[in-house]
C-alpha cells in the first residue's frame, strides 16, 4: 500500500488537506456542528433498554455480539512477550456474562463497589467491563501501588469484593486488616487460600447466559480515585449516561472506523484506559489491542508492526522518551500502518508534534485535553483540523470552554487565567465519593473549574499554561503533594515533609521532598535510598520523590499549613511573592 501524505507543516501550522487523508474524517465542518450541535442528537449513537434504562457494558459488547461484530475481534491481548491472544466480541460477550453471573452468586448488590487489582491482562478487560454489565460500581487499581494506596481507595470506597492475582495479593494482605468491608477476594492465577475465591474455577462454572441489568443512566458505571492539593485521593463517580460521550468522542475525535486496528497505551487503573482503552473503543466495535508489560521502546514499536495498528494514543513522556531513543529505532519497523496519532495527559511539546510528522510519514500527534473528572475529551485538535503545535486544540461541539479571572470575568483572548467549562456535559463526574463539599468546591460562577491555568488564541485555540493548584503531574500521571508528604512522615526518620513537582524535560515534573529529619537521624545518601524506597514500596511506583533534600525548616504559615508555593519558588529562583502569612 502506499502511504499519502497526509499533513503538511507551514511556517508554525500543521495545515490538514482533508482529501488527502487516508480515511474521511468522521467529524466533518466542525465549525458549523459546533452552532448546531445538541447532546440529545449523541444519545442516538448508543443503544437504550425500554423505560429509558441504558447499560454501558451492554453497549460496549453485546450490542455487537448479537450483531454483525459478532465474530469480529474486539480484543488483540499482547503479552509483551511475543504471545497475542485475541477476543471476538462474541467471546467477550460471553466472558462478561459470565463474570456478571459470578457476581451474581456472591450475592454482590446492584452499585456495591467491586475493585481490580490486575496487570492488565484478558481477565482484567472481562471483570472490569463485566461487573459494570451486573451493575455494580467497577474501579480498577494501577498495578503499581502499595499498600498504603490499596488501603485508601478500599476503606474510602467501602469495596466489598477485590478482584487480584496471585503476585499483587500480598500487597493487599498487608492492609487486610483494616478494611472490614472487603468480603470477597477473587484470584485470578493457581495460588488460591481457602478463604480466597478462584477466578477459574467459578468462570468456568458460571452460565454464560446473562442479561445486562437496564440501568438509570445516572446510577453509576465506574470510579477511580484521583489526587487534589489536599486531602488523600478522593473517588471520582462516574454514571452509565457517559457512555454516549465516550462513543461519540471517539468516534469524532480518535476518529475510529470499522477497519482500524487501535491502541491507547494507558493502564485501565487510569482514567485514559478506562475511557479510551476499553470503553469508547468498543462501544464503537473497534478491534484494539491492549499490550502487557512494561514500557519499552522497541516493543512499541513492535506491537505496532505486528498488528498493524492505525491509530495509536498515548502520552508525551512516552513520547519523549521515545524521541530520546533516537530516529534509527523506528525506522527498523515498518509503521506504515499508523495513520492518525493522539496524546494526553500533560502539555505535548511542538517538538513532539513535528517529531512524529519526521519519523512516522508526516503523521503529526493530536494532543487531547481532558481530566478524570470530565470522563472524556473536551478540549482537542480533530483530524480535518490545523494543528497548532503545543496548542490543546478547540472544545468539542456542546462544549463550552473559557478563561476567568480570580472574579469569574471572562477574559479577552492571550490573557492567562483559569481554564473553566460550563456544566452539562454528559460524561461528567456525578460524585466525589462520599465527599460532597470536595465535588461543591469545583463549582463557581456557574462554570465547572478544572484546576488548570491556560489561554486562548485568536483563532479560538486553547493553549495550557499550568495547574492552578499543588498538583503535580509527573510522567503523566497526577499525584497529590499530600499524599506523597503522608506517606514521608510514616518513614521514622522523617519529622516534616514538603513535596512539590520539579520540571523535567522527559517527565514532564519529577517528585522533589524536602525533608526536617527526626532527632537523632543525620543526613546521608544511603538514608535518603532508604526513604525513597519507603514511599515507593508503600505508596506507588511512580510516586516516590526523585529527588530528596534535607533541610532544617521548612516555610509554613502562622497555622501550620507548608507553603509548598514558597518551595517551589525557591527551588526555580521565582520571585517568592507574597509572604505576609508565613510563619516567621
Ligand atoms: O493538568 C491537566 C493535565 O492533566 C490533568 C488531568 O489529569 P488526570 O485526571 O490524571 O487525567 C489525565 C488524562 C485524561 C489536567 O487537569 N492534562 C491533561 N491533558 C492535558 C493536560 N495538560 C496539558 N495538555 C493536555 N493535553
Amino acid at each position: 500500500m502506499v502511504e499519502k501524505s497526509t499533513e503538511l507543516i507551514h511556517g508554525q501550522v500543521v495545515r490538514k488537506d482533508p482529501a488527502r487523508l487516508r480515511l474521511t474524517p468522521n467529524l466533518q465542518d466542525f465549525e458549523g456542528l459546533r452552532k448546531t450541535f445538541k447532546w440529545s442528537d449523541a444519545d442516538k449513537m448508543v443503544e437504550w433498554f425500554p423505560g429509558g434504562k441504558i447499560n454501558a457494558a451492554y453497549n460496549c459488547i453485546d450490542r455487537h455480539a448479537k450483531g454483525k461484530r459478532k465474530d469480529k475481534i474486539a480484543l488483540i491481548y499482547d503479552d509483551g512477550e511475543g504471545n497475542a491472544q485475541t477476543f471476538t466480541f462474541g467471546q467477550l460477550q460471553v466472558l462478561t456474562n459470565k463474570f456478571a453471573n459470578v457476581m451474581k452468586k456472591f450475592n454482590i448488590k446492584r452499585q456495591d463497589r467491586v475493585f481490580f487489582f490486575l496487570s492488565r491482562s484478558p481477565e482484567l478487560y472481562a471483570g472490569f467491563v463485566g461487573a459494570i454489565k451486573y451493575g455494580a460500581i467497577a474501579s480498577p487499581m494501577f498495578p503499581a501501588f502499595g499498600p498504603d494506596a490499596i488501603r485508601d481507595r478500599l476503606l474510602d470506597s467501602g469495596a466489598v469484593c477485590l478482584v487480584t492475582d496471585s503476585a499483587l495479593k500480598k500487597r493487599v494482605y498487608e492492609v487486610k486488616s483494616q478494611l472490614p468491608e472487603l468480603k470477597h477476594i477473587i484470584i485470578v492465577g493457581k495460588d488460591v487460600a481457602e478463604n480466597e475465591i478462584s477466578w477459574e474455577k467459578e468462570m468456568a462454572d458460571a452460565s454464560d447466559e446473562f442479561d445486562a441489568t437496564p440501568m438509570d443512566p445516572e446510577e453509576f458505571s465506574y470510579m477511580l480515585y484521583t489526587s487534589g492539593t489536599t486531602g488523600k485521593p478522593k473517588g471520582v463517580v462516574h454514571a452509565h449516561k457517559d457512555i454516549v460521550q465516550m462513543h461519540l468522542s471517539t468516534y469524532w475525535v480518535l476518529d475510529v472506523h470499522e477497519e482500524d486496528v487501535y491502541w491507547c497505551t494507558a493502564d485501565l487503573g487510569w482514567v485514559t484506559g478506562v475511557v479510551y482503552g476499553c470503553l469508547g473503543p468498543w462501544s464503537n466495535g473497534v478491534t484494539q489491542v491492549g499490550l502487557g508489560g512494561r514500557f519499552d521502546p522497541e516493543r512499541w514499536y513492535k506491537t505496532i508492526q505486528t498488528h498493524k495498528i492505525t491509530i495509536w494514543y498515548t502520552a508525551p513522556t512516552a513520547v519523549r522518551m521515545l524521541m530520546a531513543k533516537g530516529d534509527d529505532l523506528p525506522m527498523k519497523y515498518d509503521l506504515s500502518s499508523l495513520r492518525a496519532l493522539y496524546s494526553v495527559g500533560e502539555p505535548l511539546n511542538p517538538e513532539g508534534v513535528k517529531w512524529a510528522m519526521d519519523v512516522f510519514d508526516v503523521k503529526p500527534f493530536h494532543d487531547t485535553w481532558w481530566q478524570t473528572e470530565t470522563g472524556s475529551i473536551l478540549i482537542t485538535n480533530f483530524p480535518e483540523m490545523d494543528i497548532k503545535p503545543g496548542s490543546m486544540g478547540k472544545p468539542l461541539p456542546g462544549v463550552e470552554a473559557a478563561i476567568v479571572d480570580e472574579a469569574g470575568n471572562i477574559l479577552e483572548q492571550g490573557e492567562e487565567g483559569s481554564l473553566v467549562l460550563r456544566p452539562g456535559w454528559p460524561s461528567m463526574m456525578r460524585q466525589i465519593w462520599k465527599n460532597p463539599a470536595k465535588y461543591n468546591e469545583y463549582f463557581r460562577n456557574g462554570w465547572y473549574y478544572t484546576g488548570d491555568t491556560a489561554q486562548i488564541d485568536k483563532d479560538g485555540y486553547f493553549w495550557y499554561v499550568g495547574r492552578a493548584d499543588d498538583v503535580i503531574k509527573t510522567a503523566g500521571e497526577r499525584v497529590g503533594p499530600f499524599e506523597v508528604e503522608s506517606a514521608l512522615i510514616e518513614h521514622p526518620a522523617v519529622a516534616e515533609a514538603g513535596v512539590i513537582g520539579k520540571p523535567d524535560e522527559l517527565r514532564g515534573n519529577i517528585i522533589k521532598a524536602f525533608i526536617v529529619l527526626s532527632p537523632g537521624f543525620s543526613e546521608s545518601p544511603q538514608l535518603k535510598e532508604d526513604i525513597q524506597k519507603f514511599v515507593k514500596t508503600r505508596l506507588a511506583g511512580h510516586a516516590y520523590p526523585r529527588e530528596v533534600e534535607i533541610v532544617k525548616t521548612l516555610p509554613k504559615t502562622r497555622s501550620g499549613k507548608i507553603m509548598r508555593r514558597m518551595l517551589r519558588a525557591k527551588e526555580l529562583g521565582l520571585p517568592i511573592g507574597d509572604t505576609s502569612t508565613l510563619e516567621d
